[in-house]
Order: structure tokens, then C-alpha cells, then sequence
């Protein structure tokens, strides 16, 4: 019998998991922004009074750091709503809900069409934080979610997101040389989608579905897709992170484009 492939039922069941949600909140409450994520929101979104929308909340690590700095203008969302209804919680325990607080909204980044709170709206910047664009199973997918955020951004917003990079270091390229060998031999994982694809298990986290892509993977997802490609570095090239901040996240490679 075929085995399931992983899609987007599996990684939002999966984000709704107890441990997930515990995990996530967690880090939420007690983590806020990493250094690199705060110097380069600092460096890209410049305007305090300009419409953010925060895709992939999660529990509200990322939107109430970016409420913390003084961004006001904040809507974020998330297709999981366990972690949604998180985020919400802490957005009242710190003040930042109500009519002129952080709008939370339940929605899939592939179909922002679906949720008419999105419709009328033009955002002045955009967010996909943690790596959670590589966590929607297929390249057409993550191209359309790409599409999606484009359609509701103006021309010259900054989109910033993370990913990791297949050939970081030389003992990934040789892990991923060893992988690509098993696609040859059909010897691969079947729940997974393509080539770059992770399904694994951690203690304390829960079951995760990752895309690693390589950087020109990245390259023409963006120019496929409306985004001109600003500037992409490696975390470690940009900030000495905290001892808890890297048990909480791997490397990764963070991107910022501008709607064309
Ligand atoms: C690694 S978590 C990061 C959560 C939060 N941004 C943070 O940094 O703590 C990735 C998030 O992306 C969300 N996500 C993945 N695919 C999504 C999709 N298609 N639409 C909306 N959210 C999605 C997941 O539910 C999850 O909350």
C-alpha cells in the first residue's frame, strides 16, 4: 500500500498538538525576538504607523516582540487555531488587544482570498518568521502562499522570512549528496513530498514537517513569484544569539524581497 504523503492537514494537525502548543507558548512568553530578527526589522520595516501582517503567528513570539518595539498597525495569523487562540491570550495579558490592539485572524497562507478580513487590505510590509513558509508541503504550494502575500502587500513592501539552507556546511552538503541518492534509488521517506523534505520527531516539540531548500531554490521562488531579492545572510553572520534563543531554533538563513 502507498504510504500518505504529508500536506497541510498533517502540518496544521501537527502544530495543534498539545506539545506544540505548550512549546510555542512557551517561547512566546518567556523568548520574544531574537537579536537577528530584531535588527533586521529594525533595518527593513522603518515605519512604526505602517500596516504589518505577520503570516504563521503561532503563539505571538514574533507579533507581540514587533507590539514591544511599537509597531501598531499589526494584523497576524496562523492556520492553526490552538496556537492563534495562544496568541490572542497573551496579546490581553499584555495589553494589546482591542479595537486599536493586534488583530488576530484564523487563516491558511495559500488562501487569503478565504478570509474577508484580508480582502480590503493593503499591507505596507509582510512577515513569514521561523521558517514557517517551509513548513507548507510542494514548491507550487509555497509559490502560491509567496503569490498570496504579494496580492495583499503595496509595491515596495519589505516580505522578511527564514529558511534553512541545504549547503550551510560541508557535513549538510555531504548529509544531503547521501539523501539525494536514496530519490534516485525511490528509497526515500514516501510520506515526503520532494527532494529537501524533513518529517521528523523531537522530544518536547512534537512531529515537524520541514522544507530545506538551497539558496537558488529560494532565488526563483521569489522571482516566480513578484518579489525582487533584497538581501538573505546566515543568523550567525548577523547576531551572537542567546543560549536559550539556540536551544529553541537551528541556524537559518533569513531573507528579505520587495514587492515589485
Ligand atoms: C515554526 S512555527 C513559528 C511560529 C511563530 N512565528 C514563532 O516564530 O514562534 C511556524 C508557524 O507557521 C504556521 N503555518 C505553517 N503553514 C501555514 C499556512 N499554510 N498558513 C498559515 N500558517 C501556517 C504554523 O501553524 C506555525 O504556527
Amino acid at each position: 500500500m502507498e504510504a500518505k504523503k504529508i500536506t497541510s492537514d498533517t502540518v496544521r494537525a501537527d502544530f495543534n498538538d498539545l506539545l506544540a502548543v505548550v512549546h510555542y507558548t512557551r517561547a512566546a512568553h518567556e523568548l520574544g525576538l531574537w537579536k537577528s530578527e530584531r535588527i533586521l526589522i529594525e533595518r527593513f520595516f522603518p515605519d512604526l504607523t505602517a500596516p504589518l501582517l505577520e503570516a504563521g503567528c503561532g503563539a505571538g513570539r514574533v507579533t507581540l516582540g514587533l507590539w514591544e518595539l511599537g509597531y501598531r498597525q499589526l494584523t497576524a495569523f496562523d492556520f492553526a487555531e490552538e496556537l492563534v487562540d495562544q496568541a490572542q491570550s497573551l496579546a490581553i495579558e499584555r495589553r494589546a488587544d482591542g479595537p486599536a490592539g493586534i488583530t488576530f485572524l484564523h487563516a491558511d497562507a495559500t488562501a487569503l482570498g478565504t478570509c474577508h478580513r484580508l480582502s480590503d487590505k493593503s499591507f505596507g510590509g509582510a512577515l513569514f518568521m521561523f521558517n514557517g513558509l517551509m513548513q507548507i508541503p510542494g514548491r507550487e504550494r509555497r509559490r502560491t502562499a509567496l503569490r498570496e502575500l504579494h496580492r495583499v502587500c503595496r509595491p515596495g513592501a519589505p516580505l522578511l522570512f527564514t529558511t534553512h539552507d541545504r549547503d550551510s556546511t560541508p557535513t549538510e552538503r555531504a548529509l544531503w549528496r547521501l539523501e539525494a541518492l536514496r530519490w534516485e534509488r525511490g528509497e526515500q521517506d514516501p510520506k515526503l513530498v520532494e527532494f529537501g523534505d524533513r518529517y521528523f520527531e523531537e522530544a518536547g516539540t512534537g512531529r515537524t514537517f520541514m522544507h530545506l531548500p538551497d539558496r537558488a531554490e529560494i532565488l526563483a521562488d521569489l522571482a516566480a513569484t513578484g518579489w525582487t531579492h533584497e538581501f538573505d545572510a546566515m543568523r550567525t553572520e548577523l547576531a551572537k544569539e542567546s543560549r536559550p534563543v539556540l536551544d529553541f531554533s537551528d541556524e537559518c538563513r533569513f531573507w528579505v524581497a520587495r514587492r515589485k
